[in-house]
């Protein structure tokens, strides 16, 4: 039995991970952001000497034990080692790391089904990343594209992570650059999306959109 999904996919700091866990507390849902699949794994892969470019290995370390996702409702957990390394996850490095190894097809494809198990049992979920709507779930009930200006997107994860926002503009691009014209899965607008631009608006505003549009999914 499978709850019904909503996705939400865009670039680097757009506000999906505070987006879909609002969202998700206003519906009574569970969370998941795929991103920690593979930051998890970046994480992991550093940690243990493991080359970024060493695919095989990579593949393998995504069934190791010594790492795993935690779906909690306030954030997507990581632990290594049984420590819970949430934090340390959320470092734009690791952000970095995780995109060059997300191009690989055997990564990608090794975590998969990790990623789709999240939507098992009754409950609802919403799922955020890159390919979402596309690869993960590409028959969610509802799908979302968030986006925002560089310059905001950059100034938000700066500030949250107090650096310099020039700095990060230049590591956004990189990353976005990546993502967007990676072979497998790239990051990009689900068919039928509905495509919210948050540059102007507040948290609650760009929730109240996608619950009103996710209310209509479910009423139809
Ligand atoms: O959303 P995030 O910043 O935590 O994601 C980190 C990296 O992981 C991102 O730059 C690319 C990769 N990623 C991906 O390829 N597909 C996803 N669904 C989520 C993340």
């Amino acid at each position: 039995m499978m709850g019904m999904v909503v996705t939400i996919d865009g670039p680097a700091a757009s506000g999906k991970s505070s987006v879909s866990r609002e969202l998700a507390r206003r519906l009574g849902w569970k969370w998941v952001s795929t991103g920690a699949f593979y930051r998890g794994l970046a994480y992991a892969a550093l940690q243990l000497d493991v080359d970024l470019d060493d695919v095989k290995t990579l593949a393998e370390l995504t069934h190791n034990p010594v790492w795993n996702v935690s779906l909690e409702s306030e954030r997507t957990k990581v632990f290594f080692k049984d420590q819970d390394v949430t934090d340390q996850i959320a470092h734009e490095d690791v952000g970095n790391f995780a995109s060059r190894i997300s191009h690989y097809p055997e990564v990608r494809k090794a975590l998969l089904d990790a990623q789709r198990n999240c939507s098992s049992g009754p409950d609802g979920l919403v799922a955020e990343g890159r390919d979402c709507g596309t690869v993960v779930f590409p028959t969610a009930e509802a799908k979302v594209y968030l986006t925002a200006s560089s310059e905001h997107r950059a100034a938000r994860r700066a500030t949250e992570l107090g650096l310099d926002q020039g700095e990060m503009v230049k590591a956004q691009k990189q990353r976005d650059l990546q993502d967007s014209t990676r072979k497998v899965a790239p990051m990009a607008i689900p068919d039928n999306a509905f495509v919210i631009d948050s540059t102007e608006l507040n948290l609650s505003e760009v929730v109240d959109k996608i619950e009103a549009y996710v209310h209509s999914k479910i009423d139809n």
